[in-house]
């Protein structure tokens, strides 16, 4: 491990937020990660802190924050149909896809390009373009920082649903995962659920191959979110909100073009995007801070922007969308 005084996160968190933690702590191994919690952790505030992909520092830490700096990815197991792969917390995101599309493995390829690490990758099950990490995911390798014994959660144990898992609600703060193991297909195979990445394939006329898709994601991306190396954002800010179907119809009859998709329990959910456009805010700043011009549901860093004009814009983008549409949008990013 190493050890850092008053580390400025700035690169360390992908909103670009010039903020201070009191100590920091890389963790270079999985094997010393006990005493790292039974002499530091245990005795201070702490955050565990993956790419910075998810959060919002709203001021210094006065504590410990610890990143996982190992990375790494194994073959487990192999058999006619799947391929069981072991992967470092610390290997970043993407580094995965590369590894997967090299040597043909499906079933991750829609998540290409998302920022962050493979150890975060579980706690808010990352999704898109019909896919969620949920769906190639078998367990999930790490310690508890309360006992300081190492614990594995397989697939069903997590309670995965929409950008959640056991990690943000029981065991939350109190997990350093370690290894994430996915099961992926070797037999080619597929999910074009999301219209916008079947019609790209289509007009492309591209065969069906691996590297393909994830290209077509890659643009996907590349047209609607900011790069958070240019301009500093953490994704989507809000969660799309999840509401009944009654409510559903009536917004439904004062805003016909409302899009909704089928969520569990006869329940819709709707875009935050959208709404967030619909209250005026596409492309819209308040002091350094504000909306991104492609997709209102990214808070941008226009530039020095500090955290209390990101909330403050946040703050507003709520109270605007909640006196249009009596909907209150929850923040889908972590704030510390
Ligand atoms: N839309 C608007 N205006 C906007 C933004 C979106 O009208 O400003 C409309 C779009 O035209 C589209 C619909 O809303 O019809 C949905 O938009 P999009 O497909 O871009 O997806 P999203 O629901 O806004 C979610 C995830 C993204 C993920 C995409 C693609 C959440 C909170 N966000 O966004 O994930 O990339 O779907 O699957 O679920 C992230 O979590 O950080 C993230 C980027």
């Amino acid at each position: 491990m190493q050890l850092f005084e008053n580390q400025n996160l700035k690169a360390y968190n992908t909103f670009g937020m010039e903020v201070f933690a009191r100590q920091f702590i890389q963790m270079e191994n999985a094997d010393e990660i006990p005493t790292i919690i039974n002499d530091y952790l245990k005795r201070e505030p702490y955050y565990i802190l993956g790419g910075g992909s998810n959060t919002l520092f709203t001021k210094d830490f006065d504590g410990i924050v610890a990143h996982p700096a190992f990375g790494g990815i194994e073959v487990k197991e192999r058999t006619y149909d799947n391929v069981l792969l072991r992967v470092a917390a610390g290997e970043p995101w993407d580094n995965l896809i590369q590894y997967c599309i090299r040597h043909e493995y499906f079933g991750i390829e829609n998540l290409t390009a998302i920022p962050g690490l493979v150890g975060s990758a579980p706690v808010q099950n990352i999704g898109a373009y019909g896919v969620e990490v949920k769906d190639t995911l078998y367990k999930v390798e790490g310690f508890r920082i309360s006992t300081g014994e190492p614990f594995e959660l397989m697939n069903a144990d997590c309670q995965f649903s929409y950008r959640n898992s056991i990690f943000k609600q029981a065991l939350k703060n109190d997990c350093i995962i370690t290894y994430v193991w996915f099961q992926l297909s070797i037999k080619e195979h597929f999910t074009l659920s999301y219209q916008g990445l079947a019609n790209a394939m289509a007009e492309r006329e591209l065969p069906m191959k691996l590297r393909y898709v994830s290209e077509c994601v890659r643009k996907i991306r590349d047209a609607k979110l900011p790069d958070p190396k240019i301009v500093g954002n953490g994704g989507s800010f809000f969660k799309n909100p999840v509401i009944s179907s009654e409510e559903y119809e009536d917004l439904k009859s004062q805003y016909p073009d409302l899009i909704a998709y089928d969520a569990p329990d006869g329940q819709k959910k709707l875009s935050a995007g959208q709404l967030i456009e619909k209250a005026g805010w596409k492309g819209k700043r308040m002091g350094n801070a504000g909306t991104w011009k492609n997709q209102a549901l990214v808070l941008v860093n226009y530039g020095n922007a500090t955290p209390k004009e990101v909330l403050d814009t946040a703050e507003t983008i709520v109270k605007d969308v909640n006196s249009l549409f009596n909907i209150t949008l929850e923040m889908e990013i972590n704030r510390i």
